[in-house]
């Protein structure tokens, strides 16, 4: 095999209570990549389409990513990169995790598989080092396992993959403003007080057993965030506006995507989901603020070579 097309799909990180731990994947949305090998060594960015991102291979995501993988195998032959971004920068539900895991998937897949999911998170986060000036994994784990991931350690790096309940949808809003990653970060405190880390972990153990008993009250009750949001909710205008109106159309929880500015909710069913979707749809409707809405299955497979 001498080139692969790929969909990396857009992911959901912290999932309310699991900062930096966190992570789903989403199957409706994600952007297209398609890798070839050329007989040239090094590593080429041949197209871009969609949004206006560098070509110079050590400054894009999907460059760095690959060169960490290039450089680790040495292979005998090169690759050209085309990106058809889909995923808004700055969105919150991981558009460069997208471009930085899938370039790495697919030369995997076009050199034979020498490294295993794990090893492949490793370099992804070369790539999002690039896009966050901080290393942390649970954006990338998910499109690259699939499902829900848990980023046990990142170094050294280990990665749990969760079970997915088979009745979970996402709704997800994106307003369009942007907000850059390192800067929802510089929003938050470097202390926490020990009351609301109690809170938090609790949540966080709850939400993984409730993953593995598809206990949907309990999933309920885990789905709350008393660290970040607090402080990550004033960048992201008309917040509890929608966390309110999608919890009173049946979400189970509602919370910050990843950094912002998108809002994520989860559901058990589809037609709830679908209800939610026009509760949040209705607090930004009134506004200047335009939006976009989806919803998802949970994506157990991840990135996918396709046709
Ligand atoms: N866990 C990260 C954050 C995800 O919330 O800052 C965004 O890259």
């Amino acid at each position: 095999m001498s080139e692969i097309k790929i969909f990396s799909p857009a992911t959901v990180a912290n999932v309310a209570c699991g900062f930096d731990v966190l992570g789903f994947c989403l199957d409706s949305i994600g952007d297209y990549m398609v890798l070839r090998k050329t007989s040239e060594r090094g590593i080429k960015i041949t197209k871009i389409d969609g949004f206006d991102l560098p070509y110079e291979t050590e400054k894009n995501v999907a460059g760095v990513s690959a060169l960490a993988l290039y450089n680790d195998l040495k292979p005998e032959c090169g690759f050209e990169i085309e990106i058809y971004k889909r995923i808004k920068p700055g969105s919150g539900i991981g558009s460069s995790a997208a471009s930085a895991s899938g370039s790495v998937y697919a030369m995997n897949e076009l050199l034979g598989r020498p490294y295993d999911r794990t090893q492949l998170t490793f370099f992804a986060m070369q790539g999002e080092v690039l896009a966050s000036q901080c290393e942390h994994a649970d954006n990338l784990a998910p499109g690259i396992f699939g499902g829900f991931t848990l980023v046990k350690s990142t170094e050294p790096l280990k990665i749990l993959s969760l079970p997915t309940p088979s009745d979970l949808f996402a709704t997800l809003i994106h307003p369009q403003i942007e907000i850059k990653t390192a800067d929802s970060r510089a929003v938050l405190p470097k202390d926490i007080p020990l009351e609301r880390a109690i809170t938090q972990w609790a949540n966080v153990g709850s939400l993984v057993h409730a993953l593995h008993t598809s206990d949907y009250q309990l999933l309920k009750e885990s789905l709350n965030d008393v660290v970040i949001e607090p402080h990550r909710k004033k960048l992201i205008p008309y917040f509890d506006d929608v966390k309110t109106n999608a919890i009173k159309a049946g979400a189970l929880g509602c919370a910050i995507s990843g950094s912002g500015p998108s809002i994520f909710a989860l559901s058990k069913g589809e037609e709830t989901a679908n209800m939610v979707e026009k509760a949040m749809q209705s607090v930004y409707s009134k506004s200047e603020i335009k939006f976009e809405t989806y919803v998802s299955k949970i994506n157990i497979e991840g990135i996918k070579t396709v046709k």
